[in-house]
């Protein structure tokens, strides 16, 4: 059967929860990015943004332990907090590291419910990874 697993990046704890509750009601497990650096609200926006819309990446804590966890899933849902539209610039760090043979389902939290879903998922297929499909999370 297919290997799934939850893989996720939270600013202020909404993908968080999001991403843990997916987890439990599908009974698979989740690993959380964390940045090198955490930063206060203003610097985040003013920083972050442009970074997101760049679709640019962060400095995040080494990747090694989330391939051992992700070694043998073939989807990877991958929650993240939408910034700017896009995806979080740590999201973006693990993406790029992530081995290409997985199927990427994006789960995009936001505050309006909507995030710019034909970027995002071409910049995930330019990496060559394969988008599986994509949601769209209120928060
Ligand atoms: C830097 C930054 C940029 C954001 N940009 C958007 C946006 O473009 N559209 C939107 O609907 N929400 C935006 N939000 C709101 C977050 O996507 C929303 O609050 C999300 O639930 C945060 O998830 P988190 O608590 O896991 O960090 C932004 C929040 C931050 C901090």
């Amino acid at each position: 059967m297919e290997k799934q697993t939850v893989v996720y990046y939270s600013y202020s704890g909404n993908t968080k929860k999001a991403a843990t509750a997916f987890a439990n009601e599908n009974n698979l497990q989740t690993t959380e990015i964390k940045t090198l650096k955490t930063h206060g609200k203003f610097y985040t926006f003013m920083v972050g943004c442009p970074k997101s819309i760049r679709g640019s990446k962060v400095k995040i804590m080494p990747l090694k332990p989330y391939i051992e966890e992700l070694q043998d899933a073939t989807m990877v849902h991958v929650f993240s907090p939408v910034w700017a539209g896009c995806l979080n610039p740590a999201v973006n760090a693990f993406l790029a590291e992530l081995p290409k043979d997985k199927q990427i389902f994006v789960h995009a939290v936001s505050a309006g419910g909507e995030s710019a879903k034909v970027t995002v998922s071409e910049r995930i297929e330019k990496l060559g990874l394969a988008v599986a499909g994509y949601e769209e999370i209120k928060s």
